[in-house]
């Protein structure tokens, strides 16, 4: 099966380059330089050129803050972007496999989110996502759109980055405890990818559940939670010296120009029933991403 990746120097697309030369499969990656997903006829042309049967787009505008300044940008590679590579995929009859995010939720509920919960982005990010969503569903039967939440990988800037290097210049932290959500390492999204594109090769294109799926680590946690195991991995793996003192804030002590979700927990049930994917152990994730960091 051919598999083309857009977006390959990000944190999941990244990991689709280290996963290339021993699949099973022929997978193509694609840089911001080498396919920008926003030109429509760039899109058509490198799609009919490679015939992949299916596409996974890594490509986003991720900057949640700055979106707010920078609604456009974000709506032109979030949703135009999305359409794009769906409208292409329709012509080449591709799968297309999407990343979205738990942004596309207000976050005020109290428990994990389903797929066909009511969606409520609180922030331009969220909304770009969202419009990206609908815009794959009105252009593509076969899509599956993958929400995940709080990625991080040893490749790209994250919240584990964040720490080791907020840790490394200070002895004391606030971080914040009123938002819930599970950590996701950028391999395990791209290995749940491949496994639902070994799926799609192995099963009738008609037997397959199409439509959105939610992705994420296990178990829920707080970033204050998460941060905790950050610097006790770092310390026992020598990364750090010391752990700074971590001091648990509100969202309000820590304002941002877009608000978060409280409530970022994905239920991930239905891929389970369809794809027999469960949710990856972040700390085992976390665990390895340090290791590799240490090594660079
Ligand atoms: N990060 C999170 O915590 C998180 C949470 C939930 C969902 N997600 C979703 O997960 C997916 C992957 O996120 P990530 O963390 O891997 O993001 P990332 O590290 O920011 O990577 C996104 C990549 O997209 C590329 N890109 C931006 N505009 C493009 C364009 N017009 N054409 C082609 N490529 C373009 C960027 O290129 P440059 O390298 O040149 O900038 C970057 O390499 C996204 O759909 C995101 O919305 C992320």
């Amino acid at each position: 099966m051919k598999i083309l990746v857009t977006g390959s120097n990000g944190q999941v697309g990244h990991e689709f380059t280290l996963l290339a030369p021993q699949s099973q499969h022929n997978i193509v990656c694609f840089d911001r330089h080498g396919l920008d997903i926003t030109d429509a006829a760039k899109v058509k042309e490198v799609i009919h050129n490679e015939q992949p049967q299916v596409v996974i787009n890594c490509a986003a505008y991720t900057a949640v803050d700055k979106a707010e300044s920078e609604p456009d940008t974000a709506f032109t590679i979030n949703a135009s972007g999305a359409e794009n590579l769906a409208s292409a995929c329709r012509e080449v009859n591709a799968v297309l496999i999407h990343i979205s995010t738990d942004y596309v939720f207000a976050g005020d509920t109290l428990s994990p989110y389903n797929e066909s919960d009511p969606t409520g982005p609180s922030g331009v990010y969220g909304e770009s996502k969202l419009a990206g969503e609908i815009a794959i569903a009105q252009q593509l039967e076969q899509h599956i759109i993958l929400r995940t939440a709080w990625v991080f990988g040893a490749h790209g800037n994250n919240f584990v980055k964040t720490m080791l290097r907020l840790g490394a210049e200070r002895d004391e932290l606030g971080v914040v405890n009123d938002q819930l959500g599970a950590p996701t390492s950028a391999k395990g999204i791209a290995d749940c990818c491949l496994t639902i594109a070994n799926t799609i090769a192995q099963r009738n294109k008609q037997d397959i559940a199409w439509g959105i799926y939610h992705y994420s680590g296990a178990p829920y946690t707080e970033w204050f939670g998460f941060a905790e195991h950050i610097f006790d991995a770092a310390v026992r793996l020598n990364l750090l010296n010391n752990a700074p003192k971590l001091n648990p804030i509100s969202s309000d002590q820590f304002p941002t120009p877009a608000k978060r979700p409280a409530n970022s927990r994905l239920s991930c049930d239905k891929l389970a029933s369809n794809f027999e994917i469960v949710p990856d152990d972040w700390k085992y994730h976390l665990e390895q991403v340090l290791l590799t960091v240490r090594e660079k």
